[in-house]
């Protein structure tokens, strides 16, 4: 399976903040926000990946991603001209997906949680059609909303409506196969002038060919696309992080534990950042620990 992390967008409900930059390289706690999504994509094991951004912020996504492999992975990077919908994405990408499985995550949208990798990795083996997430909110309202029958199988999902039918929000992770481009293609813009990447999940839903999982209590989502949620998310990372000692959404680890790089590989990297937490977590996680080496250098050991 192929994934794409869809970037682009105007990003005004953060203006002013992100008029210089897209809010998706916006720092959340001690990392630019698209190492989220990026780790969400790697941990699936997704090793070929796209990032459609728009033309202004196309240059600074390459200049902090790169090729992709100091990841192991591979990155490639397509412009969305016009921030014309989500599901436009299908058909911006279409030749480089061709005819592929593919993964969607949203720029903004941060996963939490020890059951993430197994997820992620169900929902690609197992997907047929199309494979979303249902979240339980408070204001299903800001989101796509799906309704579900007794048995649990959805049968409706509405994007941002004035009177939601359900708590739950479709979050912005999802699965697909080969056939999302066509599908993306026989959609009409909504009334906002957005091909929505709902009106996608419902042509799936029509055709039974849409499944939608839940996320448990254990898995915190968050969709840092405004003020309050961008400070929310900044806060919870860096509160889980300091808890578990363990990082969220850092590349470098999931690379390793993936074995798509070699430890030799990451320490070569890491070791041109400055003396930081991340960089200290990261030669950690690679075995060196950057106390002792400081204190032996110091003759202190
Ligand atoms: O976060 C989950 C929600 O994301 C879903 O529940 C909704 O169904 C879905 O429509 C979407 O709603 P948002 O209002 O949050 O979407 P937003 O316009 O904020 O765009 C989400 C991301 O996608 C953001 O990082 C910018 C990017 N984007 C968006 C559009 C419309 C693009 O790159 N191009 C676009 O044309």
């Amino acid at each position: 399976m192929k994934g794409i992390i869809l970037a682009a967008g105007a990003g005004t409900r953060l203006y002013p903040v992100s008029m210089p930059i897209s809010k998706v390289l916006l720092p959340v706690y001690d990392k630019p926000m698209v190492y989220y999504p990026l780790s969400n994509l790697m941990m699936g094991g997704i090793r070929d990946i796209l990032v459609i951004t728009n033309e202004e912020d196309d240059p600074k996504f390459r200049k902090l991603l790169g090729d992709g492999s100091q990841f192991g992975v591979h990155i490639d990077y397509l412009i969305q001209y016009v921030p014309k919908g989500i599901s436009d994405a299908f058909i911006i990408a279409e030749e480089w997906i061709d005819g592929d499985d593919v993964a969607l995550v949203l720029g903004d949208n941060i996963f939490c949680g020890p059951e993430m990798q197994s997820l992620i990795r169900s929902a690609i083996e197992e997907n047929e059609g199309a494979t979303v997430f249902g979240y339980r909110v408070d204001d299903p309202e800001r989101f796509g909303v799906v309704e579900f029958d007794a048995d649990m199988n959805a049968v409706s999902i509405e994007e941002k409506p004035n009177k939601p039918k359900s708590n739950y929000a479709v979050v912005g992770l999802y699965f697909y196969g080969g056939k999302a481009c066509g599908l993306a293609k026989t959609l009409v813009p909504s009334d906002r002038g957005e091909l929505e990447i709902t009106d996608l999940n419902i042509k799936y839903m029509e055709e039974g060919r849409l499944k939608v999982k839940l996320l448990g209590d254990d898995v915190r989502w968050l969709d840092a696309g405004t003020f309050d949620s961008l400070l929310e998310a900044g806060n919870f990372i860096k509160d889980v992080q300091t808890r578990t000692v363990k990082n969220v959404g850092c590349p470098e680890e999931i690379a390793l534990k993936n074995g798509f790089v070699t430890k030799e590989e990451v320490i070569e990297r890491i070791s041109k950042f400055k003396d930081n937490s991340y960089q200290i977590y990261v030669k950690g996680i690679c075995g060196i620990d950057t106390l002792k080496t400081e204190q032996s250098k110091n003759g202190i050991l």
